[in-house]
């Protein structure tokens, strides 16, 4: 798939701009902080209703305004569809497919599809948990679309859950025997069971999609770093002890994750009333990157964290591609960062790629080998409002 024109108004930086794109290599290069990678964050956000920059929307809002949006154009297998997005700051936001009005921006998932190499990703390697779960999250939502539902709706109950847990704890401590204390437990019983319901199918889900990613990863990382240590990866959940009660062995049955997601939070029920928050479920879950037998965050060098990041997200290219139309490739700011090798790796998948946006700096180099390579490339040159094709 390729995009075929990006519309920005209020996003970032950029008051007003349009781009007309083709397949192949678009180069878009700049000064430093004249908004090239507030485009391709544009665009990541309209795949993956997320940026990798920012956890919340409200820094995509040009300072001032009080809404942004992005139209896209996306072309796939000769189909055009155009989604719109706005980005509100006061409301919900919304979002459009050509002229109909969709009832929540997740339906937009899966019209684009990007895999997107940037210098936040060594936070992959080095970062918290939540990085890694982020990155499964998303992965799985291009994928499976209904998963960012369950992840939406999961992270409402979580956030219900925990304001319970909170603002009721001396009637939590009560017991069922007094009638507050029982109304209160009540209530909590009853997010437990949504909890395990949604929590469970986000493991299963997560698992699901390492299933398929994870021989990549180890073989992608192997031919970025063929010097250093196997990589390899496994899933760590608040709930392996209980699956391995209930079953004695690995599964991806959902129901013996909800079966264990119900134990342990009975199990720590006490626990999390004393700490006023929710200890059990996905939201407390890793993503344990391996290299060798030890653990990459805390021991890899600074190359082989840059190699495991890249590796993440050329397995994550890998599998999207293998399973439909190749996705949308975005570079940003990464030339500069790697050395010969890496930088070979990444011009091969880029050389494969039907569309490629990469994002650099006036004067920085481009490896020689892409110069080479692309069979149609454009750079579209960035100035003060306006944007040019050459
Ligand atoms: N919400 C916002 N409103 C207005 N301006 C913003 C907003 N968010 C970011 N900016 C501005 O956008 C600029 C950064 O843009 P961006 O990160 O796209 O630069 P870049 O062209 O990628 O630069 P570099 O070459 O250094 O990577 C900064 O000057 C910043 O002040
Ligand atoms: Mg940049």
């Amino acid at each position: 798939m390729y995009l075929r024109e990006l519309d920005l108004r209020d996003f970032r930086s950029w008051p007003e701009l349009t781009l007309e794109l083709e397949p192949g290599v678009t180069v878009l290069s700049g000064r430093n902080g004249h908004g090239k990678t507030n485009v391709v964050e544009a665009v990541h956000y309209t795949a993956t209703l997320g940026s990798h920059r920012v956890g919340n929307d409200g820094p995509l809002i040009r300072a001032g305004a009080s809404n942004a949006r992005i139209s896209a154009t996306t072309v796939n297998e000769g189909r055009a569809l155009t989604t719109h997005l706005l980005i509100s700051s006061s409301g919900a936001n919304q979002a459009q497919i050509n002229r109909t009005r969709l009832r929540s921006p997740r339906e937009l998932l899966g019209v684009l599809r990007t895999v997107m190499f940037s210098p936040e990703d060594l936070r992959l390697v080095v970062g918290e948990p939540g990085e890694r779960r982020r990155f499964l999250d998303e992965l799985s939502a291009l994928r499976t679309p209904r998963h960012g539902g369950v992840k939406a709706d999961y992270d409402k109950v979580l956030r219900q859950r925990n304001a319970l847990l909170r603002g009721s704890a001396y009637d939590l401590r009560r017991g069922y025997d007094h009638s507050d204390g029982a109304s209160a437990l009540g209530t909590l019983d009853a997010w437990d069971s949504r909890l395990a319901t949604l929590g469970a199918q986000i493991i299963a889900g997560r698992l699901a999609l390492l299933d398929a990613l994870s021989d990549n990863i180890v073989e992608a990382y192997s031919s970025v770093a063929p010097e250093s240590r196997p990589a390899s990866v496994r899933y760590k959940s608040t709930v392996d002890n209980a699956v391995r009660q209930l079953l004695g062995d690995e599964t991806r049955d959902v129901s013996v994750f909800e079966a264990a997601m119900l134990t342990e939070l009975g199990r720590r029920r006490k626990e999390e009333i004393d700490r006023g928050v929710t200890l059990v479920g996905p939201h407390r879950d890793d993503l344990v990157l391996m290299l060798g037998d030890q653990p990459a965050k805390g021991y890899a060098s600074h190359g082989e964290t840059w190699s495991y990041a890249l590796s993440l997200h050329l397995a994550e290219y890998a599998l999207l591609a293998s399973e439909g139309s190749d996705p949308v490739l975005i570079l940003d700011d990464v030339f500069a960062e790697l050395d010969a090798k890496r930088r070979e790796r990444l011009v091969a998948v880029a050389e494969s790629a039907e569309q490629v946006l990469i994002t650099a700096a006036v004067g920085d180099d481009l490896p020689a080998n892409l110069d080479d390579s692309v069979q149609a490339r454009y750079r579209v040159v960035m100035e003060e409002g306006v944007s040019r094709l050459e």
